[in-house]
């Protein structure tokens, strides 16, 4: 696991697109795409830059159940926002919040990840250190599954919506055996809320109560952080500062 420690969030940012354009410099066909506030500053780079996703994939992590596409509080509506309507790529999936089968959308599901495996995987972190919307507890061989959301979760995620009963109390998700299997992935994490989780994911043992711990089981992690994210890390945890 890199761990890169920005001096600010903008210069995290600029890591993590400089991540994304070397991988696509390499040939990426899929990339693994996230929500949350973490990566809008990374997506904003990419929507004004000169990168082409045209002949490329995208799958994203999640996506809540009982919302809509076109509610702006769906990933669905989010991904087209902040990078689907400025870079279309050939192809974008993610879980249908709507499925009438469970079942049949999980297998839909596992299907289109198997069927596009991720060259690059990104991903934000839950301040119960979940990746996804796999919360603690998740099995590290799990594919993608229906999840009940922590109370945790749901109280980070209303800020977002009008109120707390408003936030989804369900989701799908890619699962952290799904996560796993991408040829790199990303972390990107911001703030003092996430301090605790990263310390935990970096330092501490490798166990389902930290579903993102789960990540020093793969080969090609890169971790970038802001100050107040990095704030309970020991030095010697931090393999590059810039
Ligand atoms: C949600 C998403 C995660 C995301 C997390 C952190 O729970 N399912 O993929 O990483 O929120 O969000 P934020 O980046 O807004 O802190």
């Amino acid at each position: 696991m890199k761990v890169i420690l920005a001096s600010n969030k903008a210069a995290g940012d600029q890591a993590a697109f400089n991540v994304f354009q070397q991988v696509i410099e390499n040939g990426a066909k899929v990339l693994g795409l996230a929500t949350g506030s973490t990566p809008e500053g990374l997506y904003k780079l990419l929507r004004e830059s000169d990168l082409d996703f045209s002949a490329m994939t995208s799958v994203n992590l999640d996506e809540y159940v009982g919302i809509a596409p076109d509610n702006p509080q769906s990933y669905h509506y989010f991904m087209q926002k902040h990078l689907f309507d400025a870079k279309p790529f050939a192809h974008s999936y993610l879980p249908n919040g709507l499925a009438d089968d469970p079942d049949a959308e999980v297998k839909r599901y596992d299907q289109v990840v198997a069927d596009h495996p991720v060259d690059l995987q990104l991903l934000g972190i839950g301040r119960d250190g979940h990746i996804g919307f796999n919360e603690p507890g998740s099995p590290f061989d799990g594919g993608t599954h229906r999840v009940k959301l922590t109370q945790s979760t749901i109280e980070a995620n209303s800020r977002f919506f009008a109120s707390e009963d408003d936030v989804p109390k369900e989701a799908y998700t890619m699962g952290i055996g799904t996560i796993l299997k991408s040829k790199e992935i990303l972390l990107m994490a911001y703030g003092d809320k996430k301090a605790a989780a990263v310390q935990k994911m970096i330092e501490g043992p490798v166990t389902t109560d930290v579903a993102a711990s789960a990540l020093k089981k793969a080969a090609n992690v890169v971790v970038i952080l802001d100050p107040a994210a990095a704030a309970k890390l020991q030095p010697s945890s931090i393999t590059e500062r810039i």
